[in-house]
């Protein structure tokens, strides 16, 4: 078997250990970051079997249709293509979530949103809660939270219909679906009004909007850049687009005392500061993540507005 650029595959002779040593080489000389991480991410998807079923048996034979599979993985993933796109998996807040085009990866450092969601609602975790999940993508944040809240009515609004339904997945394999409404909607606008007509009240509002700013599209990683959703990532010229209609929104729908929990990049937690310091708003917080990164801003709506 040869690979794209005329070199040889050793995938199929030698056990997994070559596999994997043959599969990582190749995804360095693609210069593809963590390269041994990924070939055993690809070949555990190849094989259907976890990390320490692989290192158990490393003299295992791929018969040749895997290794024709895995070695189709490692082209895609030494072409860009991210691991997870490829497996159609990502692990978030402990579960497992359906990836795939379309859809932006859940990160690490989102996790702190729902800590800090937990941090300053989670006595209210035996209440029936009402919580808003604005721009949801993979319903991660969402999710989570319904796992976390199991009193919880959740609306989950986004302006990709390609997200929800990768959304309403996830919702269903956690066993949550019944919990959250998803919405196709522009922030909290249009189509996330109760039947009822009255006015919702919110007990938290969380989002982890697009904020990455066009000016900074530069520098970010080539696979994020060429296959995550445009419109999961960019808020016009600086990132922070978004911000101003989603705190003018949630001081409207949140109910007194209610909280606002919103995810920011790297430079965004001053302009989000900013906004939330007006008097609708009390108790502001920002949480840096474990990078030290200035993560997280929440705060709450104040009482006697
Ligand atoms: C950074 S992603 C976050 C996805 C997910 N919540 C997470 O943390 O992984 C932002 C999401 O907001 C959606 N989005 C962008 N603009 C929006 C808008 N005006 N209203 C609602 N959703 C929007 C995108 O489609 C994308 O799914």
């Amino acid at each position: 078997m040869k690979s794209a650029d005329g070199s040889s595959v050793a995938l199929v002779a030698g056990g997994l250990r070559v596999s994997l040593t043959e599969g990582a080489v190749r995804l360095e000389k693609g210069s593809i970051t963590s390269a041994a991480l990924a070939a055993e991410l690809l070949l555990m998807h190849v094989l259907r079997r976890d990390r320490a079923w692989l290192y158990a048996h490393p003299e295992y034979e791929l018969s040749s249709e895997q290794a024709a599979a895995y070695n189709d993985l490692i082209e895609r993933r030494s072409a860009g293509v991210p691991t997870q796109y490829l497996t159609g998996h990502q692990e978030f807040w402990g579960l497992d979530f359906e990836v795939g085009p379309g859809v932006l990866i859940p990160r690490p450092e989102t996790e702190h949103v729902i800590e800090v969601a937990l941090s300053r609602l989670g006595s209210r975790r035996s209440h029936p809660v009402r919580i808003a999940d604005v721009g949801t993508g993979s319903g991660c944040i969402a999710v989570s939270l319904a796992r976390e809240f199991p009193h919880a009515e959740i609306i989950a609004t986004d302006i990709s219909a390609r997200a929800l339904d990768y959304a309403r997945r996830n919702a269903a394999r956690q066993a949550v679906s019944d919990r959250i409404r998803f919405c196709e909607a522009n922030l909290l606008g249009t189509g996330v009004e109760p039947p009822e007509q009255s006015p919702i009240r919110f007990d938290l509002i969380v989002s982890n909007p697009p904020y990455v700013g066009r000016n900074d599209a530069p520098h970010l990683a080539r696979e994020v850049r060429e296959h995550e959703p445009a419109e999961a990532l960019f808020a016009g010229d600086r990132g922070f687009d978004l911000y101003p209609a989603l705190v003018d929104q949630a001081a409207k729908l949140l109910r007194p005392e209610g909280m606002i929990v919103v995810e920011v990049g790297y430079d965004g937690a001053g302009f989000v500061r900013s906004l939330l310091s007006a008097p609708e708003w009390s108790l502001l917080k920002v949480t840096r993540d474990l990078a030290g990164i200035e993560r997280v801003v929440s705060a709450q709506r104040s009482a006697w507005l």
